[in-house]
């Protein structure tokens, strides 16, 4: 651990990983690797646990938490879908078709809660998120705490999700929190164990019904599951004529925020000021640059994308490719890590990144799903904004 600090590095010996389970019944706050992003675990059912980690990454209670579980059953507790009679049997059958399909794996889900469900992790929406991790790290924890783990991005609110065990201290550590490093078991780097692989957080999707015999899928946020795989699923459990799966609006306003809780546009930020190079200015080779926009470029840190702004390599004061031939899957696993690497360049003041353009007038297919998310995550960095 490091000199001044509250929060502590724990290794992953089955040890370690007994006492953080039993830190996590206690009510007391343990981070740890997912398959996507670090999370900020704590007991899902005591709302003082609940509390400390709405504290610790000062995040508005208006915005709720996913419950980790590990197994399907366990959340179909949570969930209240066999409480509404009749339309609560194919709200049902849609739950456990989609946990059986992408259960253990990057999909939330989102649906009405069961009445033991704390008001606080739902933020009084009476719909609760539940996801099963795969990384066996958290599937180790969780299992040895034995209680629900409610666990957001291990970030402080609004900025930029983790992805590695420094990251969480970096912003946490002043907290009183555990933090679970795979690197204090072996000498090796990370590369050895592969933490956070996927990259970004987990696709969110909301089960709600409209009547007794029709309901609805809205993907909320944008991860490795896309909605051409739920809706494929769904079709393959007989389900396609009950349920419409439809993509979340674009999360631009207050209206959306209220629809998609946590998801307005300003999230997942730098502490340097960012923006996106809009497609037209980069689509047809060098981009011309005026003296004001060179200048401007000498301060400025460039994260790009297959090499869409590769032209700007010898002009900018840093440059990274998250993937020169354009792999999502790399891309994915490497954006959160290059932003945080942004911010911490000596002189940077400002962040530059390619507009990234996806056609999403059709639903979103497998391969499509993580530069979706990748998009997505680099459009809130920037608030939008393309210049
Ligand atoms: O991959 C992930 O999901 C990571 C890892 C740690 O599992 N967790 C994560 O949590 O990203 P967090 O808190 O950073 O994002 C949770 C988001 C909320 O911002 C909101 O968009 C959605 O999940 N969410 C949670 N509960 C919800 C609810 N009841 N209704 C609608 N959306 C909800
Ligand atoms: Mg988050």
């Amino acid at each position: 651990a490091e000199i001044n600090t509250k929060a502590k590095f724990v290794s992953t010996s089955p040890q370690a990983i007994e006492e953080a389970g039993a830190r996590l019944r206690s009510g007391h706050l343990v981070s740890f690797p997912t398959e996507t992003v670090y999370g900020l675990g704590c007991h899902a059912i005591d709302p003082m646990a609940v509390s400390r980690v709405f504290e610790a990454k000062e995040r508005p209670l208006t915005d709720p938490l996913i419950v980790h579980v590990n197994e399907c059953e366990a959340a179909l507790k949570l969930w209240n879908a066999s409480a509404n009679g009749t339309d609560g049997e194919i709200e049902q059958e849609a739950l456990k078709a989609l946990t059986k399909e992408f259960w253990p794996g990057p999909l939330t889900i989102v649906a009405k809660a069961s009445p033991e469900i704390p008001d606080i992790i739902m933020a009084n929406t009476g719909f609760v998120a539940c996801r099963s991790p795969s990384h066996p790290i958290a599937r180790a924890l969780i299992g040895a705490s034995g209680v629900p783990i409610a666990a957001p991005s291990a970030n402080k609110f609004g900025h930029v999700s983790p992805t590695k065990a420094q990251h969480v201290m970096d912003d946490l550590c002043m907290e009183d929190v555990w933090i679970v490093d795979p690197d204090m078991e072996k000498e090796s780097s990370s590369d050895e164990h592969v933490i956070c692989d996927v990259g970004v957080e987990s696709t969110v999707a909301k089960v709600e019904m409209l009547s007794t015999s029709k309901g609805r899928v809205s993907i909320l946020r944008h991860g490795a599951v896309s909605s051409m795989e739920i809706a494929t699923c769904l079709e393959k459990a007989g389900l396609s004529e009950s349920f419409e799966v439809k993509e979340k609006m674009q999360a631009t306003g207050e209206e959306v925020s209220h629809v998609a809780p946590g998801q307005t546009i300003r999230h997942y930020s730098p502490n340097v000021l960012s923006y996106m190079v809009s497609q037209e200015r980069y689509s047809n080779g060098d981009i011309e640059l005026s003296d004001e926009e060179l200048n401007l470029l000498k301060n400025a840190v460039v994260i790009d994308f297959g090499k869409r702004l590769s032209s700007f390599k010898d002009k900018a004061l840093a440059y990274k490719d998250l993937s020169a031939v354009g792999d999502s899957n790399v891309a994915a696993a490497q954006v959160f890590d290059t932003l945080r690497w942004s911010e911490n360049i000596d002189g940077a003041e400002r962040v530059f990144f390619p507009e990234i353009v996806v056609n999403e007038d059709q639903m979103i297919k497998k391969e499509d799903a993580l530069i979706l998310a990748v998009k997505d995550r680099l459009t809130r960095a920037a608030s939008g904004v393309v210049i």
